[in-house]
């Protein structure tokens, strides 16, 4: 795990819709083009706030985070039908065969090689990457300080190492995305 971990007593905030204005839903789909029968994780899934997005465009959706109070959360909110919460890391994931892992503003708590090599493990051949998370480039007017952050190359490179073909990468205002294949 990286410097630290989101407070669930702050659980509200991610609830948040004016988060959209960093990393839109259109954004993180077109980072992997979902198709309707995919099997796909959302790595550090939270409340669920991206992962209902994901869950309206996949097959089975696998929310996986290692605090169960955010699970919690997620269930009083209301699962999706087609929502499995999975308490664990990302160092540790217990599914594979995956078409494809995303993961919405966590990259950054979770950002080391193990973890990386866990997820290409998860991963069908082929299978699709879609990361979006504030980036150290960032301007730093939200989100997490700016010395817990990635910038988009430094996800390409621990992608790289594990395996995983980086198609783009691209640093914005304040968040970087990042898509690639197995
Ligand atoms: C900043 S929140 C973002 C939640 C969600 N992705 C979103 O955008 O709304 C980060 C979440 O990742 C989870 N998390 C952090 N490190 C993790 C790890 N190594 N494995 C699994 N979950 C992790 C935390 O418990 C927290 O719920």
């Amino acid at each position: 795990m990286g410097f630290h971990t989101f407070d669930p007593a702050r659980a509200d905030q991610l609830d948040d819709p004016t988060r959209y204005a960093y990393l839109s839903v259109d954004e993180l789909l077109a980072l992997f083009d979902p198709a309707a029968d995919d099997v796909v994780a959302d790595l550090g899934s939270g409340t669920g706030f991206y992962t209902d997005d994901v869950a309206a465009a996949a097959g089975t959706v696998y929310a996986v985070d290692v605090q169960p109070e955010m699970h919690e959360r997620y269930r009083e909110k209301g699962l999706p039908d087609n929502v499995t919460p999975v308490t664990a890391t990302v160092e540790s994931l217990p599914v594979g065969a995956l078409d494809a892992v995303v993961s919405t503003m966590t990259f950054h708590e979770f950002a080391t090689p193990d973890a990386m090599d866990a997820v290409a493990d998860a991963l069908a051949p082929g299978g699709r990457v879609a990361l979006g998370d504030w980036t150290r480039t960032g301007a730093g007017d939200a989100g997490p300080p700016l010395e817990e952050r990635y910038a988009a190359a430094d996800a390409v490179e621990l992608c790289e190492d594990a395996g995983i073909t980086v198609h783009r990468a691209e640093d914005r205002r304040e968040t970087f995305v990042l898509s690639g294949t197995l």
